[in-house]
């Protein structure tokens, strides 16, 4: 992974954060509460939006350099943040701790974003929310064929970041029951809600 990524990131998504992002992230986040977990924070762009209905966040990142950046993050947020160096395919938390997960523009990148689904229900209580903002494979045939052959540089350049992730059909497979998702700029971007409402034994 490159070095120089964290500093590129930060410093070209500035503009589209301050005009555009910010009030999609202010929107999602109000619904988090209870015990959170955010995977993927990056340099830390959402904790100063969590509210007080949130109690403790737990923040994790592969990136060391990444949670460096969010140091001053962490001390603008409203509520107990805590900074973990970690992978979502293998999060070091009990079963049923968390009343919401949160994953903004991460699952584009994650190795194994089918583990990382099994992770997050693992992780998460019965009725937890799973909050996600994320730029996805889009419906239109032609758009989606050029995400599709621009991926490969992509990937390359932007530390793994998959165009063409189909996030949503990923969550939907998982069983997770849709409660909200908004579309932002054509279906590239997407919010989603979602209830996590583990199967009881016996139920076919
Ligand atoms: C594009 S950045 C997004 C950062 C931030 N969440 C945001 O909304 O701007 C993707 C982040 O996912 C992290 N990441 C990549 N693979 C991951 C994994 N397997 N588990 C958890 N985080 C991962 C990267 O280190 C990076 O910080």
């Amino acid at each position: 992974m490159g070095k120089w990524f964290p500093i590129a990131y930060d410093f070209f998504m500035k503009p589209l954060e301050k005009h555009r992002f910010k009030d999609i992230r202010s929107n999602l986040l109000a619904k988090a509460k209870g015990r959170v977990l955010e995977i993927g924070s990056g340099s830390g762009i959402n904790l100063p939006h969590y509210q007080h209905s949130v109690e403790h966040v737990v923040a994790i990142d592969p990136n060391e350099q990444m949670l460096q950046r969010s140091v001053e993050a962490v001390r603008q947020g409203k509520v107990k943040i805590q900074l973990l160096n970690a992978e979502a395919e293998k999060l070091p938390f009990a079963d049923n701790t968390f009343d919401t997960v949160v994953a903004t523009l991460v699952f584009c990148t994650v190795a194994d974003p089918e583990k990382v689904i099994l992770e997050i229900k693992r992780v998460s209580k019965p009725g937890a929310r799973i909050l996600l903002f994320e730029h996805v494979k889009v419906s239109n045939p032609f758009w989606a064929k050029v995400q599709d052959r621009l991926t490969p540089i992509w990937k390359r350049v932007c530390d793994g970041c998959h165009l063409n992730r189909n996030t949503l059909g990923y969550f939907k497979q998982a069983g997770l029951s849709m409660q909200e998702v908004k579309k932002y700029y054509k279906g590239t971007f997407i919010t989603v809600d979602c209830l996590y409402q583990p199967e009881r034994k016996g139920q076919t």
